[in-house]
């Protein structure tokens, strides 16, 4: 008995970002997609606890926990305990999510085990309470159930689902070495300068709703890009010339490294890919929004 849940990476497509919280946290206002690049996790029965990851080539799976510190299974004691229920499983994870490229890959998987485990054991744990238990594990694991396009706020972990027409064509170009997010928001917070509460971008929500995919490659925004640059100026410097290959825009993912081309057809960002291809640049072409954490088989 097994089930398959595959579960999208995410962009912030508007990442604001504020002071440093009391309880370390940074206030957010931001956009979250979810693109077409994916981890799957199948979870079977078992008496104890297990995990196994195995990773598409571009994928480099050294710092992943094999045991009981990754985050699926903390997902899954967290659903049991929700439930007050004592079980365990056995997980499968196939990453094609790059691991701490600033796509949430970790955040995916945590959200895929919650998905798996309630359909396994037949828990039927209500959308509201699934949302409350991702929070508990991650700033983004909520997005993850989700995916589409939506507004996170909070932390990031509160999402309400927001109006999307654009079709996005992303191309993903991943990094080598990743980045830490804690290090990227220590280094932001020594950046100084006004870090006033983040606000809506309400003309980046304008720009989705209409499906005017010019007008949202115009305002796409990172409050951690140079933070991330300048912890990482190889960064920097990926990214001027990026920005020749001629897309519509270039952006950082998240608190980085991976980077983001945008474009408003198939056509347009395949170019682009077979001009990195030239560069002997790695891609990944991922199509957005796609939806969040789904089930997708059952043996
Ligand atoms: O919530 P999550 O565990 O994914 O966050 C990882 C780290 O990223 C936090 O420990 C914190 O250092 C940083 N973070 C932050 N503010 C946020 C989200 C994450 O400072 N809103």
């Amino acid at each position: 008995m097994t089930v398959t849940v595959r579960v999208p990476a995410k962009i912030n497509l508007h990442l604001g970002v504020g002071a440093p919280r009391p309880d370390g946290y940074h206030p957010l206002d931001t956009v979250y997609q979810a693109i077409g690049l994916y981890d799957d996790v199948t979870a079977s029965p078992a008496e104890e606890w297990s995990i196994h990851t195995v990773a598409d080539a571009h994928v480099d799976l050294t710092t992943v926990p094999a045991d009981a510190d990754n985050i699926a299974i903390k997902a899954g004691l967290a659903l049991a305990a929700h439930h007050g229920i004592a079980r365990a499983a056995h997980l499968e994870v196939h990453k094609g999510i790059p691991v701490a490229g600033g796509l949430a890959g970790g955040s995916a998987d945590a959200a895929a085990a919650l998905v798996a485990l309630d359909r396994l054991w037949k828990l039927d744990t209500p959308d509201e309470e699934l949302l409350a238990i991702a929070a508990t594990l991650g700033s983004d694991v909520p997005f993850a159930l989700l995916g589409g396009t939506a507004h996170g706020t909070g932390r990031g972990e509160r999402v309400a689902p927001v109006e999307d027409h654009a079709d996005l064509w992303w191309v993903v170009v991943p990094h080598e070495i990743g980045l830490s997010t804690p290090a990227v928001y220590r280094h932001f917070d020594t950046l100084g300068g006004e870090r006033p509460d983040p606000e809506t971008p309400h003309d980046l929500l304008a720009a989705l709703a209409a499906g005017d995919v010019a007008a949202v490659a115009g305002v796409l925004g990172n409050d951690l890009q140079p933070a991330a640059y300048s912890l990482r100026p190889d960064l920097a410097e990926r990214h001027e010339l990026l920005v020749g290959l001629g897309a519509l825009a270039v952006l950082l993912s998240g608190s980085g490294p991976t980077q983001l081309l945008l474009h408003d057809s198939a056509d347009a960002a395949r170019a682009s890919a077979g001009r990195l291809g030239e560069l002997g640049i790695g891609h990944v072409l991922a199509p957005a929004p796609v939806a969040g954490a789904t089930v997708i088989s059952y043996a």
